[in-house]
């Protein structure tokens, strides 16, 4: 009955910095700015995945240079090591991936400690059902929508059943989790991940390879908006 459901948390629109000019990521910050809630930077180290992009440094600079929450990913091997350092550069939120970690649960309560938000991501070859249990651990659990490594490929509309089976799992549970979508979400694709279940939307091409970036923004968010509003 509608008293007891839980208040639908609102649409998190985030551009990903990877579809923008690197040498000009302030920029491209700015350029979102007021239309959009997180900014997702993806971080690739080269061996969990084949892509190399950024780490400290530039989460530093990036911090220093926007007030958007940094919401970052971690495509990382030995996440353990690293991933508190970004919660403690002032992330807010930290999503690193199972199938890099021994102790999942661990690096949740260290990244809480830290002060930002713990994320889970699973990529595409990965079930979910797996880390269903740890999920009261995390605020945000990643589920791609892609192969992890890249960006500006095509969404895999399979990957939905792994929102919905968690979307399930969550309410069930009554767990305050957002479930965000990475990879190929765009104004043809993000109502079904909507629907599904996801209220959080990285968007890398649809947005930094629009010609106005925040109303791409702006445009997505109305759509998950109507197909979430749509699906209660
Ligand atoms: C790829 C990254 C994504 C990427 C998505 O591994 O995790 O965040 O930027 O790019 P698009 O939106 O172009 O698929
Ligand atoms: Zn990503």
């Amino acid at each position: 009955m509608a008293q007891f459901q839980a208040a639908q948390a609102d649409t998190v629109i985030a551009p990903s910095l990877l579809a923008a000019d690197f040498a000009r990521l302030a920029e491209a910050a700015d350029a979102v700015e007021g239309a959009v809630d997180w900014l997702h930077v993806d971080v690739m180290d080269n061996h969990f995945v084949p892509n190399l992009t950024l780490g400290p440094p530039i989460v530093k600079s990036l911090k220093a240079a926007t007030d958007i929450p940094l919401d970052c990913h971690l495509m990382i091997e030995d996440p353990a090591r690293w991933a508190v350092g970004y919660a403690e550069l002032g992330a807010y939120n930290v999503t690193f991936h199972a199938e890099a970690s021994d102790d999942p649960v661990a690096l949740a309560k260290d990244l809480r400690a830290a002060g930002s938000k713990a994320g889970l991501a699973i990529d595409r070859d990965t079930a979910v059902e797996d880390y269903l249990d740890l999920l009261p651990e995390f605020d945000t659990l990643l589920i791609m929508t892609i192969k992890a490594g890249f960006g500006g490929q095509q969404f895999l509309p399979a990957m939905l059943d792994k929102v919905r089976a968690a979307r399930t799992h969550a309410a069930a549970g009554h767990l305050e989790l957002r479930i965000e979508v990475d990879g190929g979400i765009a104004d043809d694709t993000i109502a079904a991940a909507a629907e599904a279940g996801a209220d959080a939307f990285v968007a890398g091409t649809a947005v930094y390879g629009a010609a106005d970036p925040a109303d791409a923004a702006r445009r997505l968010r109305a759509r998950a908006d109507a197909a979430r509003s749509s699906s209660l």
